[in-house]
């Protein structure tokens, strides 16, 4: 089977009540026949049982089996939220006395754990540039074990060739992890080009509609289950309720992919040379730095688009200020299309310096490109430009 029907036809074993769409197994724990069968649950790990929701759930296993086989990796754990997924592969993988290399330009809550946490427990971390790629290898140190990219990257849209760094990750046996949120499966799969584990924030576009949170990590088999013996005894896992709501959404993800970047691509060429605007980002638009690569990683452009205003940080509030329907909130990848400003909400505590270095200009504008007919969104975004 191709992803895409794997994504629609890849479910539970049908139960007795012949239902057409997958159950929810709604539980904490799970029962046995005997106490042997209960004693045998516990002593040896290599039985497939269910034994309690925080180890293992089947709602939850269709998801993770769901996003492996549309990634093409060997296995998966899945997370309460995407932060969780990102910190249990740093608390899995590193040690006091471990180096992690990352992109600067990562999520701010990834930011806070590496800039920190992870120094309080004695693991140190170099950031490089997304833009100067040559430089990443010159920081890898004898202690180094993680290597970590957003790609694209949120919010800049930073782009990064991902066989080049897996080749300087396998050169220096370095676990190669890459955050797929923005792209998801439908656009991109980077184990393809060689990294050794990818997570999500489900909470973005595999839900897609803005309801519930979840995280997923897929990857190498050795790998995941180091990681899911570390989240089994600390907690973070993905609630049954949240799993079934997401392996649905799975189902229309390569769809919604598709008209996110139709839509995003429209806009974009539609913004490019308005006269408020210095410049227009997006993946699939010629004129984005890392073009080339974008389109030997991706096959679209995705759902994100930026733009920089000339008004700088006022003119940033007067955007949002000026916008009618558009949804004015910090999530992204939803049905509704949605507008933030970096410089004055989630990145308004981090320095002028800080925020330059990762991108962040006074008049940036995120855009998470909706399903909505793409003449309203240009139209509702002129008005507010003018
Ligand atoms: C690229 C990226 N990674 C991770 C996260 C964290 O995910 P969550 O909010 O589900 O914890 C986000 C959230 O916006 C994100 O954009």
């Amino acid at each position: 089977m191709r992803p895409e029907t794997s994504a629609i036809r890849t479910r539970t074993e049908r139960t007795g009540e012949k239902e057409h769409s997958t159950p929810l197994f709604l539980t904490s724990s799970f029962v046995y026949d005997s106490a042997e069968d209960m004693a045998a649950a516990f002593s040896d790990d290599s039985l497939d049982v269910n034994i309690y929701s925080r180890f293992s759930n089947p709602s939850v296993d269709e998801f993770i089996k769901k996003v492996c086989l549309m990634e093409g990796a060997e296995d998966g754990i899945a997370t309460a939220t995407g932060m969780a997924a990102v910190n249990a592969c740093f608390m899995t993988f590193l040690s006091a006395g471990d180096h992690v290399i990352s992109a600067s330009a990562v999520f701010g809550s990834t930011h806070a754990i590496l800039t920190k946490y992870l120094p309080k427990w004695g693991i140190e971390y170099s950031y490089f540039d997304m833009n100067k790629p040559e430089t990443i290898e010159a920081l890898v140190k004898p202690n180094t074990k993680l290597l970590y990219v957003e790609t694209p990257s949120n919010p800049g849209l930073d782009i990064i060739d991902m066989e080049m760094v897996a080749a300087i990750c396998k050169k220096h046996n370095i676990i190669f992890v890459v955050d797929n949120c923005f792209a998801t499966p439908a656009v991109q799969q980077p184990i393809r080009f060689g990294a050794d584990l990818v997570l999500h924030s489900a909470t973005k576009f595999m839900d897609g509609q803005g309801r519930v949170l979840g995280g997923v990590v897929v990857g190498k088999k050795e790998l995941v289950k180091e990681m899911y013996l570390y989240i089994r005894n600390t907690g973070p896992s993905l609630s049954a309720f949240n799993a079934w709501i997401l392996s649905k959404s799975l189902e229309t993800l390569y769809v919604r992919m598709d008209k996110h970047a139709q839509n995003a691509l429209h806009i974009a060429k539609a913004l490019e040379h308005h006269p408020a605007l210095n410049w227009v980002k997006y993946p699939f638009l010629p004129s984005h730095p890392r073009y080339d690569i974008a389109v030997k990683q991706m096959s679209n452009g995705g759902g994100i688009l930026t733009f920089e205003l000339k008004a700088g940080l006022e003119g940033g509030r007067k955007f949002l200020n000026g916008l009618k329907w558009l949804s004015m909130t910090n999530n992204l990848g939803d049905s509704r299309t949605i507008a933030s400003h970096p410089a004055s909400t989630t990145h308004s505590k981090l320095s002028e310096a800080e925020r330059q270095a990762v991108g962040i200009t006074p008049g940036l504008i995120r855009l998470s490109v909706g399903l909505e007919h793409p003449e309203d969104i240009i139209e509702e975004i002129l008005q507010a430009l003018n």
